[in-house]
């Protein structure tokens, strides 16, 4: 993105990270270091540092790290331009307006307008004579007048341009409403209709507050059931969540994953503020890294059918991958929360959460259902591939007690499951144990980046070019001492194009600092980065600059010679093959 180098010097540099992440996370100073709790996993004792002299980021348990508009990338679920616009907001500076991205950006606060002042007509809708049977629906589907008021949940008039027309006399273009999403084209007759019409509307709103778009619900047996808006510039399926702007203040210490509106909704009214909903589609790595800022444990609740099930299986290796626990719950005689509060109350679905199973269990028992355990075949395959499952289970007790559940699934006895656990635990600490050893026989390989994207093909020159820009970044006037170096001699390109970025920087007397790579450098490379400024401090010298610089020309040139010679191999085998060379 175009942002000039003048300017997102100027944005770091009016956002001190400190201030920026000590209005999300409480620090402490130690040494040259600020230390919290990480906001981007759970965790109990501190290992999210902040350097204020190197403006950086990095937490030493799940390594995630980088500049001031990294982090607010990452803690306000924003893309790199909308990071930098909203620091540039915090601290009242102007984004330089020639470029096309600050438009995109105006052009998304219109429309969060749009859709803000869209939420407030359907909401005044509701009021309306006509719309009895939307609140008739309402009263029927048991929403209280606080959960009405709580969502800003609304009536959408059985008309072909009450909303069109509402918001056109506000002053909103018909382009904006169709970039919007609220209202739809005639293609024949050229002309504009509501997209949504008599349906109960359920503004969706994303974790900063901002309408973003509309589910609408038929109030009778018609189809669609739902309609929702379409993905639009600010809305992004796959990135929100229906109810996270209300979850995030949740105090439950876990959140309740549901399939639907009604469920989040219906958990809602019943006292469970922390249920969320997928948005008509299923779930993400981006919902599931989204949910692990806000929470340590989901509890999911998805339908017992077949697809709810399937669902429930995607979801586990996508939240479990983020460091979440899972808990799945089953329902019996309901076949949602919704339908289940209603029948039962809300002390039966807290016990319900009580017992909510661990994916151990969860898993057994899926794996339960995949056999027919009548059969003595079937026996022994499921008996065979429980063992195998459980022998994961990292505490003894657990393989005891899921062993012996196992046991009395495929009705076998204890000890038979137990013997069968302890051969495929043994099976397993041994394929581990060679793991290990692999790994200690590559030990080189820890000085790899923890991402595969990134790793170094020249382990050699790969030091000296961290170091290299360590000492750089700690003391730039040693960029007198590079003038030769170029961008190509390095042998991993990020450091490559940080270095180049840097002695522009340098030469233009602007700040060097690793903050100011967060344009060019993806978050990956970032993160990859500020993990190499927090190692230990490097011994800062003349020769030991020199030594880097050194390294770096010396292993550029072996690539070159090595080109050459294989150019050389080459030609001569071609002139063999002709029959010139040789006897
Ligand atoms: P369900 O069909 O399970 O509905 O759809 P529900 O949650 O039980 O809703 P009620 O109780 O009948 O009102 C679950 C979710 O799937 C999406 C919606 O997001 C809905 O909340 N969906 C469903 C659609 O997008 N379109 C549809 O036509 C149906
Ligand atoms: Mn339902």
């Amino acid at each position: 993105m175009a942002f000039s180098p003048a300017f997102l010097d100027e944005l770091n540099h009016r956002n001190p990270i400190e201030d920026v992440v000590g209005q999300y996370v409480a620090l402490t100073r130690k040494g040259s270091n600020l230390f919290g709790l990480c906001p981007f996993h759970g965790e109990k004792t501190p290992s999210f540092s902040v350097n204020p002299e190197k403006g950086i980021y990095y937490c030493f348990g799940c390594h995630k790290g980088g500049g001031v508009v990294n982090f607010i990338m990452e803690i306000e679920n924003l893309s790199y331009p909308d990071a930098v616009r909203f620091l540039a907001k915090r601290a009242g500076i102007e984004v330089p307006e020639d470029n096309l991205g600050q438009s995109q950006y105006k052009k998304k606060e219109r429309l969060w307008a749009l859709c803000k002042e869209a939420a407030r007509f359907f909401n005044d809708q509701l009021k309306t004579p006509a719309a009895a049977e939307a609140r008739a629906y309402v009263a029927k589907r048991g929403l209280s007048a606080s959960t009405v008021t709580r969502f800003g949940l609304g009536f959408a008039p059985n008309a072909w341009s009450a909303l069109l027309d509402a918001m056109t006399a506000k002053g909103y273009t018909k382009q904006e409403l169709l970039e919007a999403g609220l209202v739809l084209k005639n293609e024949k007759k050229g002309t504009l209709y509501d997209r949504f019409r008599n349906r109960l509307m359920f503004p969706i709103i994303d974790v900063r507050g901002n309408v973003i778009g509309f589910g609408g619900r038929v109030m009778d047996d018609s189809t669609p059931k739902y309609l929702n808006s379409p993905e639009t510039i600010i809305f992004n399926k796959r990135r929100n969540l229906f109810a996270m702007n209300i979850v995030k203040k949740s105090k439950q210490g876990f959140i309740i994953l549901t399939e639907g509106y009604m469920d989040a909704i219906a958990l809602h009214q019943y006292g469970f503020d922390c249920a969320v909903a997928s948005l008509g589609t299923s779930l993400t790595q981006e919902h599931a890294d989204m949910l692990s800022k806000y929470t340590n444990e989901i509890v999911l609740t998805y339908d017992g059918d077949a697809a709810g099930q399937n669902a429930t299986a995607r979801a586990i290796p996508m939240l479990e991958k983020t460091g979440l626990r899972v808990k799945v719950l089953r329902m019996q005689g309901a076949k949602d929360p919704d339908e289940f509060l209603k029948k039962y109350g809300a002390d039966r679905f807290r016990l319900l959460l009580q017992g909510s199973e661990n994916q151990a269990e969860y898993r057994l028992r899926s794996l339960q259902m995949k056999f027919d355990l009548s059969s003595d075949e079937q026996k022994v395959e499921f008996a065979k591939q429980a063992a195998d499952l459980i022998s994961t289970y990292s505490t003894a007790v657990e393989r005891e007690i899921y062993g012996a559940r196992a046991a009395e699934m495929a009705g076998l006895t204890p000890e038979v499951m137990k013997l069968e656990i302890n051969k495929a635990f043994k099976r397993r600490v041994a394929i581990q144990r060679k793991a290990q050893e692999k790994k200690d026989l590559e030990a080189a390989n820890t000085r790899q980046p923890r991402a595969r994207s990134l790793r170094y093909d020249n382990m050699r020159s790969a030091m000296a070019e961290e170091n290299l820009l360590r000492m750089l970044l700690r003391q730039p006037d040693l960029f007198d001492r590079a003038q030769a170096l170029t961008r190509e001699q390095f042998s991993v390109p990020m450091f490559g194009r940080a270095f180049d970025a840097l002695q522009e920087r340098w030469r233009e007397s602007l700040s060097v600092s690793p903050g100011s790579l967060s344009d060019l450098l993806t978050p990956e490379e970032m993160a990859h980065l500020t993990q190499i400024l927090q190692k230990p401090d490097v011994v800062l010298s003349d020769e030991a600059f020199d030594d880097c610089v050194h390294i770096i020309t010396e292993e550029y040139g072996k690539t070159q010679i090595g080109g050459l010679s294989d150019i050389k191999a080459m030609q001569e085998r071609l002139l063999k093959k002709k029959g010139y060379g040789g006897t």
